[in-house]
């Protein structure tokens, strides 16, 4: 009998979804399952990852595992659901944790979680008068989805009311800015949670710490992520606070709403002198942050994802990691994220793929002329390297990038550094 949840039998796993996160998850499924990734990209499927087209509702499978946020936000783990099939993500209503940050802020108020003061705007003379009554710097944000790129923190206030004015007129996201959120500034060190949820019982996975901004030393905009550690040094503490102050409190409020949230609740925080602050809820893996989970994941993911799916995580083996450390390093196209280029050449994957210690996660890979590859996206690989400790898995990642290369490739050299330093 197929069973995922008990890990018996031939199980396949569809994990939905075309990027490093999608090849991540695929690794991890894949070493007690059939993994097939809807729709994948051309590099995963010459690391031999069996990719197929969509849609996925037509995609056999005894497990669906979706990667990305827009598709949960869509109602794709619904459709699949109403069609019999086990899903681990959020319906479409517990989605909207991370598809509108008004309604996540008014939820978590709600339910007491600690989270940096607000306002949630339509008309742009209320808004900004919210903003000057703050005393900067200045955090502008889009209610609606925008690939990591809607929040703005400045310390030029003119900056910050020209982006109220950009976001609120549809001219720099289009009806995902149409709502702002304007918030207090929080100061201190950035973390990223991630728990998996049956709708009762939740556990969390390693921390890790995401770099979120394109240039060395947090310089530059806000990206989709530039890079990731795990585990975080003296983050133990605060995930437990986090589980307690701020994962529970909102599966507990979510139910009340008559969410039964089955994924990963993700808790983007502040840890500020005050304790841990949530900036964010993400309602799926993150990305990059799942390249350094992945190579320390121990055990079986797939029954452990298949038991949240079916609501039966308090009878499965909690998530185990490895004692070691992981460092990603993510290769971006030139111009992301703003306007990334596309189209070049990619050289070397297979060779970066076959260095011992070395896991390569192709995102925005594409096919090229004579079966080649070609940049396909922003954020184009994610190389993670595995080590006893941060300092080892670093100097391994740097060691190995080189070996991969397009025109304008660009990438952080500071990932880790602080914490391999400390
Ligand atoms: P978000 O997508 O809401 O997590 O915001 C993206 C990034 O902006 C975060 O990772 C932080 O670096 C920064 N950020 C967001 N909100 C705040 C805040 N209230 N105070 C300081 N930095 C923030
Ligand atoms: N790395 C941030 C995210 O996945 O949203």
């Amino acid at each position: 009998m197929r069973d995922p949840v008990a890990g018996t039998g031939a199980v396949t796993v569809c994990v939905v979804g075309a990027g490093g996160r999608e090849h991540a998850l695929a690794e991890a499924l894949s070493r007690t399952a059939t993994v097939v990734v809807c729709p994948g990209n051309a590099g995963m499927a010459a690391l031999g990852v069996t990719c197929v087209e969509g849609p996925p509702e037509r995609v056999d499978a005894d497990l669906f595992v979706i990667g990305p946020e827009a598709p949960l936000v869509d109602g794709l783990a619904d459709r699949l659901r109403a069609s019999g099939r086990l899903v681990f993500g959020p319906g479409a209503e517990g989605a909207r944790l991370e598809g509108s940050k008004a309604w996540m802020k008014e939820l978590l108020q709600g339910a007491g979680v600690p989270t940096a003061r607000y306002g949630a705007f339509t008309e742009e003379g209320a808004a900004l008068d919210f903003l000057r009554s703050l005393p900067g710097p200045w955090v502008v944000k889009t209610d609606g989805l925008a690939a990591g790129k809607g929040v703005l923190v400045t310390e030029d206030r003119a900056e910050a009311e020209a982006d109220v004015r950009a976001k609120l007129s549809g001219r720099a996201f289009g009806p995902a800015g149409r709502t702002v959120v304007v918030e207090e500034f929080l100061e201190g060190t950035e973390l990223s949670v991630m728990a998996l949820c049956d709708g009762r019982t939740a556990w969390p996975l390693a921390p890790a710490q995401d770099f979120k901004r394109a240039g060395d030393r947090d310089t530059g905009p806000n990206t989709g992520g530039m890079g990731a550690f795990s585990p975080v040094p003296a983050a133990a503490d605060v995930v437990s606070r986090v589980m307690a102050e701020a994962v529970h409190p909102t599966l507990a409020a979510l139910s009340g709403r008559g969410v039964d949230y089955r994924g990963v609740l993700y808790a983007g925080i502040m840890v500020t002198p005050q304790g841990p602050r949530v900036l964010e809820f993400n309602v799926r893996f993150g990305d990059p942050e799942t390249q350094v989970l992945v190579p320390r994941w121990e055990g079986d993911v797939t029954a452990v994802l298949a038991a949240a799916a079916a609501g039966r995580l308090a009878d499965a083996a909690p998530p185990a990691f490895s004692a070691g450390a992981a460092v990603c390093v993510v290769l971006a196209a030139p111009g992301y994220p703003a306007e990334p280029r596309t189209g070049d050449p990619v050289e070397g994957v297979a060779k970066l793929a076959g260095i011992d210690g070395i896991h390569v996660y192709c995102a925005g890979v594409g096919p090229g002329p004579a079966g080649g590859l070609v940049t396909a996206g922003g954020r184009v690989l994610g190389v993670t390297a595995t080590g006893a400790d941060i300092d080892s898995a670093r100097a391994k990642v740097y060691e190995a990038v080189p070996a991969v290369s397009w025109p304008g490739m660009h990438y952080r050299s500071d990932i880790a550094a602080s914490a391999a330093a400390g």
